[in-house]
């Protein structure tokens, strides 16, 4: 079982006598801590530095009974994403389960330096673990570091999810954990395992010996007006099918589920982050596995809804999830908005890399919304066509669709998988997040870690809050 983010952060007003590390914001006017050896000027000159968030200048001082390091650390000009880098820096300097104390600026908002140092705490292992450091804030604002808690705590939550093994994580476990979530926050939760009408599901799941299921979450806030559907893509593992992935492109893909628990995280936090609209969260868990009893490239199947599907590639698998969770969304929940999030294909990742989703919408208003979202976030969008010219690529000769071009030319491959999606969504204002870049990083960097990222956790969480 995964344990949410092991740090948990307390508050004071100073920092103790015999405090390890104590953490001082400079650049900002800010007064410098008594205890330093020499004028806070002199050293800063002398190790160069200029106040840019992420610089980190360490000063040992003698204090109480021993000696003590000060972290000078720069806050730039102080803008959400100057903090949450100034955050994770310093947090980055704690070894072992040192305590660190880190005093707060009091000019900015304090959410994202907790959410920085909070992210850059966090850690996946497997058998012996390593103590997270103890990290208190001293001086700001409560509410504000709680809010970059919360923030926190569902994107460590999601990375949980996302790192833990396959041969853990069936299709099963990411729905118990969707439901322990949803319990945990007063939340309803539905589960469907015979999926009658979702061919779509059943085909990509049928190989596999945990069979699969689509999760349903629902957060609905008294005077809600507006409806949200977030549908995440579940796949556990993803060997690629018969249409088998080389050993390089499989082994990552205990990662293929990372949409899903996005979707599980945010839903996770609605209430306790004020969430004042409806919202249901879709997870499609299953695992597209290598077997006998594996759909076969060729083989047609029945979407929700009734359209058919041919599937020449048993590896766009994602796709076939999607369409029947966004096709019941809109066929039962008439939502006001669709949102999925998935690792849906490599060449998003080739387009944009890592550090950038790409966005596919069919309104524009939910357009700029999400890409604001992702500027104030962090969790950064790149807007990407949905150019009718290649839709004609995914026709089928037997069937309503192709789940690939028939051709395999292989060409704009994360534009294809997103006209795909389109044609399951009734026309309702859709937007879709391909995460396969960003969901994963191979490094640690600020407050992002290396393995799964949590990445969209943020961006919906704001998107949620400030959408009218
Ligand atoms: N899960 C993969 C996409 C992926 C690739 C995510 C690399 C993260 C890193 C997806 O199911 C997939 O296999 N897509 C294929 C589609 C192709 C067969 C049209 C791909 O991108 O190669
Ligand atoms: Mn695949
Ligand atoms: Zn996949």
């Amino acid at each position: 079982m995964p344990v949410p983010i092991e740090t948990t952060p307390t508050f004071a007003a100073e920092p103790a006598v015999d405090a390890q590390f104590v953490a001082v914001p400079f650049g900002r006017d800010l007064a410098p801590p008594a205890e330093l050896p020499l004028p806070v000027d002199a050293l800063l000159a002398h190790y160069e530095a200029k106040g840019d968030p992420g610089e980190v200048v360490e000063v040992p001082v003698a204090l109480g009974s021993g000696i003590r390091r000060v972290l000078l650390y720069g806050i730039g000009a102080g803008s959400a994403a100057d903090l949450r880098r100034a955050g994770a820096s310093v947090v980055r300097k704690i070894k072992g389960g040192a305590t660190v104390w880190i005093r707060v600026p009091e000019v900015t908002d304090a959410a994202a330096l907790a959410e920085g140092a909070l992210l850059a705490s966090y850690t996946f292992r497997i058998g012996a673990s390593r103590t997270p450091p103890k990290i208190v804030f001293v001086g700001g604002d409560e509410e504000a570091l709680r809010r970059g808690e919360t923030i926190a705590r569902a994107t460590s939550l999601a990375r949980d999810l996302i790192n833990t093994p396959a041969s853990v994580k069936s299709p099963a476990w990411l729905a118990e954990q969707a439901r322990s979530v949803a319990a945990d926050a007063g939340l309803g939760f539905r589960e469907d395992t015979e999926l009658v009408d979702f061919g779509g599901i059943r085909a990509v799941g049928r190989g596999s010996a945990g069979p699969p299921r689509l999760v349903e979450i629902s957060y609905a806030p008294e005077g809600a007006t507006r409806h949200v559907v977030l549908v995440g893509k579940g796949i556990t593992f993803d060997t690629g099918g018969l249409s088998l992935k080389p050993e390089e492109g499989m082994k990552t893909m205990k990662t293929d589920m990372a949409g899903g628990a996005t979707v599980i995280a945010v839903m996770g936090a609605l209430a306790t982050a004020g969430v004042p609209v409806r919202v249901t969260g879709l997870v499609a868990c299953a695992e597209n596995a290598f077997s006998g009893s594996a759909q076969r490239p060729g083989d047609v199947i029945t979407q929700y809804g009734g359209r058919t599907v041919e599937v020449l590639n048993t590896d766009a698998e994602g796709r076939l999830v999607l369409a029947d969770a966004l096709a019941y969304a809109d066929a039962e929940l008439a939502p006001d908005a669709m949102i999925d999030i998935a690792t849906l294909t490599g060449a998003a990742k080739v387009a944009l890399g890592l550090r950038l989703g790409a966005l596919y919408a069919t309104d524009e208003a939910l357009a700029s919304a999400l890409l604001a979202s992702g500027e104030v976030t962090g969790d950064r969008l790149w807007r990407m066509p949905l150019i009718d010219d290649y839709r004609a690529d995914l026709d089928s000769d037997i069937a309503d669709l192709a789940n690939v071009d028939r051709r395999m030319s292989g060409s704009a491959g994360s534009v294809a998988a997103a006209l795909f999606l389109r044609e399951f969504t009734g026309g309702r204002p859709w937007a879709h997040l391909d995460v396969a870049g960003p969901a994963r990083s191979s490094a640690d960097d600020g407050e992002i870690t290396k393995g799964g990222t949590g990445f969209g956790v943020r961006l919906l969480l704001h998107y949620l809050t400030s959408v009218k």
